[in-house]
């Protein structure tokens, strides 16, 4: 058992407290945000994520859990300090790193003894020997090793890729810190997670690169989706072909509205000014991020060829955070799309299944709705924003008479182009085919699966 303070309660901080608790250490949770840490003492969970809540009450119960603004004691108690502030993005794309620096001058001022400080934030290269040295200058005699430990986690499942991650990525410069994170991570290592273990250094790439060509697959396959409408190919069959050949794979090829979210703009955005500081030139890298800011408002447009000028129209929105399972609205397309609508004399309806009191916050005139029907309710047009699984299994019909004109914008290609036509919709997604009723009742692959072939007269 080991004795770990984390620094920052977000998303990353809460997750990896819970779940290195789980593994059986002491942990204890801080955090600058003082109301914040009074409601996770009064055992609320301030943010959304499946499993967690059930999760820090266990480890809370069992003693192992706990919660604090004393900055000073907790560091001072603690063996390892993990780092899981925010790194946002500065207008310039630059990473703002003045949590990360304040993080590491408290270290510096409250540590009494040798600390392993592990940098779970995900930070440019180089970052922590900026670290070590801000604590060195706070205290010169400070005696302390700094590790790289990305987190790779996704909201929505972060506790299952906490505990199930592909691979556990630890850099080092010491190994009495290597040995010490990897004891950390005991559990994983016993059921056989893959461990990277490598300098500091690259570790911090591996997760500036992991996202970044995470991002490209997300923006390579959204321009094969552009492309694939000027010829009326269909990307869902595109992205399948292409996602069977292994060198390639099938995830993060989903065409849609765009990436968002906390991690993919700002990071990418981040690796192209590390490599403009560097001087090194990076055009593949600089095009993601400009591909998705595209992405986002080629479906503003497509709005706007589907329904003409937005003001004076009521547009529903289904669905506000930037991916499902997740309350979580940075960057979220959703909200590019209503700010847009609202600043263009638009009536805007919405329904999210957690997002949308944060929504109301940033939105005032946004007018919420406790279900997608009541959202739909003699709207000009619907237009879904977030996959989330309650609107796959939505009674079209219903909506359909709800609406004040059957008209769906399908960001996320969750319906069936020829059902969608055949109910009446008047729809239209991501690279793929527009359907009139009765217009293409069969293809390809209806010809080949048994009892569905029918010879043409
Ligand atoms: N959110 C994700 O899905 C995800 C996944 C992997 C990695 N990351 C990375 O992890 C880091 C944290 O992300 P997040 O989404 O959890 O951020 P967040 O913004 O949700 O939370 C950060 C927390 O840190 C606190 N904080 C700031 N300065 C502090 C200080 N000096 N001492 C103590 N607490 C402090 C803030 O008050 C806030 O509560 C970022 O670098 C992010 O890129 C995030």
């Amino acid at each position: 058992m080991k004795r770990i303070c984390v620094m920052g309660t977000g998303y990353v901080g809460l997750v990896s407290g819970a779940c290195l608790a789980d593994f059986g250490n002491a942990v204890v949770c801080v955090d600058i945000d003082e109301p914040r840490i009074e409601r996770l003492r009064g055992g609320e969970v301030p943010i959304y994520e499946p499993g967690l809540e059930e999760l820090m009450g266990r480890n809370r119960d069992r003693g192992r859990l706990s919660f604090s603004t004393d900055i000073a004691f907790a560091i001072k108690s603690c063996e390892i300090v993990f780092i899981c502030v925010g790194t946002p993005s500065l207008p310039t794309g630059e990473v703002d790193m003045s949590y990360v620096h304040a993080a590491a001058r408290s270290i510096g001022q409250y540590m009494e003894d040798y600390k392993i400080v592990v940098n779970k934030s995900t930070v440019p290269v180089g970052t922590g020997d900026e670290v070590g040295a801000i604590i060195a200058e706070v205290r010169p005699d400070a005696d302390i090793d700094v590790v790289s430990n990305p987190e790779f986690l996704r909201e929505g499942s972060a506790i299952d890729d906490f505990m199930h991650p592909d691979r556990v990525v630890i850099g080092a410069s010491s190994r009495r810190a290597l040995e010490a994170v990897i004891d950390v991570y005991r559990p994983l290592y016993q059921s056989d997670v893959p461990m990277v273990l490598t300098d500091v250094q690259s570790a911090e790439m591996i997760k500036y690169a992991s996202n970044a060509m995470l991002a490209a697959k997300i923006s390579f396959i959204n321009e094969i989706a552009n492309i694939c409408e000027a010829f009326d190919a269909d990307v869902s069959a595109v992205a399948r072909g292409m996602g069977l050949d292994l060198r390639i794979g099938p995830r993060n090829l989903y065409a849609g509205a765009g990436y968002g979210g906390s991690c993919f703009p700002k990071d990418v955005q981040g690796l192209a000014a590390t490599a403009r500081r560097a001087g090194v030139d990076a055009p593949v890298v600089q095009a993601i991020d400009a591909s998705n800011v595209k992405q986002r408002r080629r479906m503003v447009e497509k709005l706007r060829a589907l329904i003409g000028s937005f003001a004076g129209q009521t547009v529903c929105i289904l669905g506000l955070s930037f991916k499902p399972d997740t309350d979580d609205l940075r960057e979220a397309p959703a909200m590019e799309m209503i700010d847009i609508l609202l600043q263009e004399g638009a009536t805007v309806r919405a329904y999210d299944p957690v997002a949308m009191d944060h929504a109301r916050q940033l939105f005032p005139a946004l007018l919420c709705f406790d279900d997608p029907y009541t959202a739909a309710a003699g709207a000009d047009v619907l237009v879904l924003m977030t996959e989330w699984n309650e609107f796959r299994n939505m009674d079209l019909p219903r909506i359909q008479t709800a609406l004040g004109s059957p008209r769906l914008l399908d960001c996320r290609n969750v319906y069936d182009p020829r059902e969608m036509a055949e109910l009446g919709f008047d729809y239209v997604s991501v690279g793929r085919p527009r359907r009139s009723p009765g217009d293409a009742v069969e293809t390809a692959a209806d010809w080949i699966l048994p009892g569905r072939f029918t010879p043409r007269g």
